[in-house]
């Protein structure tokens, strides 16, 4: 069995090419490599070239001869006399860090147009990194292009200056919110040694271009709290040089009570002298053992974890004493905007949980230290299905942001259903936000450019484990790698993403990744299809949040409520009559929102409360749309299903097998939703299915 049909190698280089042609088309690149660079062994260069050498060998069994030269970091593939001839401007363009380019040149034809011969590449990066990232592009040429190289000019620099992965993992083992088995990174409350799955997961990230990484759970417990203490430093230096080799900046999540917890001090006050000082002390011990840590993510005052509040202090005191001590080492404070009431009354409706990011936060522009970066979930929720954008983010234009979206599927099918969230992310990032004006796009203010951020970005909680094939679904993969596409590049299409990788994953061209390619585009859809309507979210099984339970949270004290009953069913959001959520936006969001008329069908229930015979843009009512969807979703899997069986020759038997079972679950799952939530509106609205379906009374 090869290493991919395990899923273990993801959509790294792992099987040889089958067709021959293939091969010979690419030769004349992959014989001889030239390379310059001031090679440092632990640095990214050693690993570019490593991954190039290593992936040309998997992919065509040739073994490349490595001439190396001192030099900045260039790749010359093919004849380097031919390279040589190369126009002068793109050999000397200046390039960002992590910028390169990379120039494919095809020999001039003799008449042979059929099978034009490749005559020389060069790779240039900006640095190490730049280099390495060329590398993996590369390689996803190879991948990709079923025909051999083609004659190309590419020049790629990255949008967002930050593109992190935050790891939920905890040092027992256990991964919160994991779907894919244990940590890859922890055991017994140890640190594991360095293993094939720490490198081979670096080596997955640095693949897309991620170049940052928390390495434990924003809720950061007991012994995960000692992660900043002499006893567990070295260690933490050694899993920092492992990513280090990759270009991957590490993080630690820090607990805000960690003076209490492990400094003896009777208090946690952000203003207060022992404390700053305790930090400032911590601080230099860290960096002393672990110089290149980028910093702390930081999760305070929420959903009960320690935070200045407890002190009568805002979040700009607590933020800002972390980032004065983190400074003298050129430490980042991430700290984390999702805070809220999670002990609520339901019988409360003035309170609105998704006002509270932005009530809490906006007023502080201005106060935060420049090493600060606020994280702000892409929702004002909690990673549902669907959601606004959050419209905190770009509303504070004298402060650092980034997104934080969610890879792991934990409202959206837990890995056990396929749900590609690439389109998903991508409406949140295309999303205009108006603040400064029309064009404020979240995807510019992420990439600096509509406010005079100092850092911003992207970040997003992994979804992976030590399962083999990393994600638990192996379609889940896809999440992983399309959100370091799109980190990468925004303006990146959902379809060539998930071309991408399905042609990576499955063979360029093969059935298998056609159908896999239009699943996986189908599947968000589908999964919003079957699960709660119109934007109104949860209707999930409390704590668990896979399985359908309409009232699950419905008089719960966490603020996620569908106010459902007899005539109708949404939260009124508007300034009008609900919680005046929808001020919180631009004027030409609010207007929009505002108005069940104008709002988007597929987040009328998020800002309204209508009826169940309101007649949405679409031309349904609420109610039919609510059975219909849900008919279509779970019929749209039973589809999935047979065309799958029917590629059963064309898919590896593991591979195939293990994604029939989830689609099998996952048919189950969307039925119990369907089934469930129909009947559920049926007996609350005693409204009848006009197609006479079968609902349960
Ligand atoms: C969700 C999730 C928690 C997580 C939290 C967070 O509420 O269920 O497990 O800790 O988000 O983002 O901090």
């Amino acid at each position: 069995m090869t290493s991919s049909s395990r899923g273990s190698a993801a959509w790294l280089p792992a099987d040889r090419w089958q067709d021959p042609e293939r091969i010979e088309r690419w030769r004349p690149l992959l014989e001889r490599i030239e390379a310059r660079m001031e090679l440092r062994p632990e640095g990214p260069g050693a690993s570019a070239l490593q991954e190039l050498v290593g992936g040309i060998k998997m992919l065509t069994g040739l073994s490349p001869s490595l001439t190396l030269k001192a030099g900045s970091p260039l790749l010359i593939l093919g004849s380097p006399e031919s390279a040589a001839r190369s126009s002068g401007e793109w050999n000397t363009l200046p390039l960002a860090e992590e910028a390169y380019v990379l120039r494919i040149k095809m020999a001039d034809e003799d008449g042979n147009q059929a099978c034009p011969k490749a005559e020389y590449a060069i790779l240039r990066g900006g640095s190490e990194r730049g280099l390495l990232y060329g590398v993996f592009a590369l390689l996803r040429l190879m991948g990709t292009q079923p025909h051999g190289p083609r004659e190309s000019d590419i020049a790629e620099a990255p949008r967002n200056p930050l593109r992190m992965i935050d790891q939920w993992d905890n040092m027992d083992g256990s991964v919160e919110r994991g779907y894919s088995g244990g940590s890859i990174f922890y055991r017994d409350n140890r640190i594991l040694p360095e293993s094939d799955r720490i490198i081979g997961y670096a080596r997955l990230l640095a693949s897309v271009g991620i170049n940052a990484i928390s390495v434990n759970n924003v809720n950061v417990h007991r012994e995960e709290t000692k992660l900043i203490t002499s006893s567990l430093l070295p260690d933490v230096k050694r899993l920092s040089d492992i990513f280090g080799r990759y270009g991957i900046r590490m993080f630690l999540s820090a607990n805000y009570a960690a003076p209490l917890e492990l400094g003896g001090l009777d208090t946690a006050d952000p203003l207060n002298e022992d404390v700053k000082q305790w930090w400032r002390r911590k601080a230099e011990e860290i960096y002393a053992a672990v110089p290149e840590l980028g910093g702390f993510v930081v999760k305070a005052d929420s959903e009960n974890r320690p935070g200045p509040f407890t002190y009568g202090r805002d979040h700009a005191d607590g933020a800002n004493l972390l980032a004065d001590a983190l400074a003298p080492y050129g430490g980042t404070v991430m700290w984390r905007c999702f805070v809220y009431d999670c002990h609520q009354d339901w019988r409360d409706r003035s309170t609105d949980r998704a006002r509270a990011a932005y009530d809490h936060f906006r007023d502080l522009d201005g106060r935060f230290r420049d090493n600060v970066i606020l994280q702000i979930k892409n929702g004002p929720m909690d990673f549902q299905v669907r959601e606004p954008v959050s419209p905190l983010f770009g509303a504070m234009p004298q402060t650092n942001q980034v997104m934080e979206f969610q890879i792991a599927q934990e409202y959206t099918g837990q890995q056990r259903d396929v749900c590609f969230l690439v389109p998903q992310w991508k409406k949140s990032l295309d999303f205009d936000t108006f603040l400064n004006g029309a064009g404020s796009t979240v995807k510019q203010i992420a990439a600096g450019k509509v406010h005079p951020f100092t850092r911003s970005g992207v970040a997003a909680v992994s979804n992976i484990g030590d399962d083999d094939n990393w994600t638990g679904h192996h379609l889940a993969q896809a999440n992983l790698f399309g959100f370091g596409r799109l980190a990468w590049n925004p303006d990146l299409e959902s379809d060539v993403i998930a071309a991408e990788w399905s042609a990576l994953t499955f063979g360029v061209d093969t059935p298998a990744a056609k159908f896999v390619e239009e699943l996986l585009l189908e599947s968000w859809p589908v999964y919003e299809s079957y699960t709660a309507p119109l934007g109104v979210g949860w209707m999930v099984q409390p704590h668990y949040h896979y399985a359908v339970d309409v009232d699950g949270y419905e008089y719960s004290k966490w603020g996620t409520y569908h106010f459902a009953d007899r005539t109708g069913i949404g939260v009124d959001r508007t300034m009008a009559t609900g919680t005046g959520y929808v001020g919180q936006y631009a004027a030409e969001n609010r207007d929009i929102y505002e108005s069940p008329a104008e709002c988007p069908d597929e987040l009328l229930l998020f800002f309204h409360h209508v009826p169940y015979t309101h007649v949405l843009k679409s031309g349904k009512t609420v109610i039919q749309h609510i059975y219909d969807s849900r008919f279509e979703g779970a019929e749209k899997v039973e589809r999935w299903i047979a065309r799958w069986r029917e590629l059963e020759s064309e898919a590896d038997h593991e591979r195939f097998l293990h994604i029939l079972r989830r689609l099998e679950g996952q048919a189950e799952n969307a039925k119990q939703w369907r089934d469930v939530v129909n009947t559920y509106f049926y007996r609350k609205s005693g409204i009848p299915d006009e197609r006479e379906r079968m609902l349960y009374a």
